[in-house]
């Protein structure tokens, strides 16, 4: 039975949040929070262990492993697609030889499980756009998308190689109103909701009908949490889930704001992540997901948008943003 998790990247977008759902459920002292800066927030530092830890730093790992009796992994450091097309070399050594110091302390030290996402980056310009499958062509072309790829294959091997439970899911662009997204291409999807809320209008890096797969940081932890604790005998697929809940583009996004706050006004000036987002797919087919561990996400765009506004506008009253 898994009874302590260590997280790695904990303080970015999606950690920052995991991390304080895995410790309503395994308990505060038993998930330890980790990132390779000293940057946790409060919130996480105050509810329980925090460790800075380099994930290119395999000794590091280690100790930390020992120190606190780790049993299971979930990997979440990793330099983004924006970044990673700005610096591709840092996005190859972290995503690869990260990942790869995991998988193998993870085989040495018969860790129980690892979670490691990948990305619907891990799809290119030659895979079927509409309602993509989880099986098809995976020709990525940023380095982001290399490094999912690879990252899909190698955990796939620990699986059948040496028999770790390591499972993956291809995570759409995640909109959250926590902590603000690291770099990706779909970042302008949470930009949006703040700047409607600050200013009552947005200048978009994306054209107005790029139509990407996105999902709202509670289906996010839902599925990752759902799929953390499937029953490893009927998982057919482990490191490679699709996993969808809506597609929108930025015009979609604005027309669900308008309808809360008419007076909101889009403005389109696409830059370099217009080509990395040209390259992903507009729609997911995640039957896999469905079939094999249950996955159903709860919100749709006009939900989402509903509950973005209402923390968001929270948050500025209270002078936090
Ligand atoms: N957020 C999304 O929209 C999205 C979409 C698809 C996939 N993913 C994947 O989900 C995972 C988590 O993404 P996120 O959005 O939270 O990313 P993020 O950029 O917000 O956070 C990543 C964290 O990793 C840390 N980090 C970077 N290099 C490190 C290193 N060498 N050692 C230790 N920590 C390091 C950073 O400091 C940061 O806190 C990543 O694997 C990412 O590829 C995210």
């Amino acid at each position: 039975m898994i009874k302590k998790i260590l997280v790695t990247g904990s303080s970015g977008q999606i950690g920052s949040e995991l991390v304080m759902a895995l410790r309503t459920i395994y308990g505060g002292e038993n998930v330890i929070a980790s990132d390779k800066c000293d940057n946790a927030s409060k919130k996480i530092k105050s509810s329980g262990p925090f460790e800075k830890l380099d994930v290119l730093n395999y000794n590091e790992i280690d100790q930390i492993i020992d120190k606190h009796q780790v049993d299971a992994i979930v990997h979440l450091a990793a330099i983004l697609s924006a970044v990673g097309e700005k610096n591709p070399m840092l996005a190859w050594n972290v995503n690869i030889n990260g990942l790869i110091n995991v998988l193998e302390l993870a085989r040495e030290k018969k860790l129980l499980r690892v979670l490691i996402p990948s990305s619907i980056a891990a799809f290119g310009p030659t895979t079927p756009v509409e309602n993509t499958p989880q099986k098809t062509i995976l020709k990525p072309t940023t380095m982001y998308g290399v490094t999912k790829v690879a990252g899909e294959l190698l955990a796939d091997y620990y699986v059948s190689k040496y028999g770790i439970d390591v499972r993956g899911l291809r995570y759409p662009g995640i909109i959250s109103n926590e902590t603000m997204p690291g770099g990706g291409t779909t970042d302008y999807a949470v930009a949006i909701y703040y700047e409607a809320v600050k200013s009552g209008k947005y200048e978009c890096f994306l054209s107005e009908n790029t139509n990407l797969p996105m999902m709202y940081m509670p289906d996010c932890l839902k599925a990752t949490l759902d799929l953390f604790h499937a029953d490893y005998t009927k998982l057919k697929n482990h490191s490679d889930f699709n996993v969808a809940a809506f597609s929108v583009t930025p015009k979609l996004m604005a027309e669900s704001i308008k309808k809360y706050m008419p007076e909101f006004e889009i403005t389109y000036k696409p830059d370099f992540r217009q080509a990395i987002a040209d390259s992903w797919p507009n729609s997911i087919d995640d039957s896999c997901a469905r079939a094999e561990w249950g996955w159903q996400p709860a919100f749709d765009l006009d939900s989402m948008t509903q509950d973005m506004l209402k923390v968001i506008s929270e948050k500025h009253k209270q002078g936090l943003i």
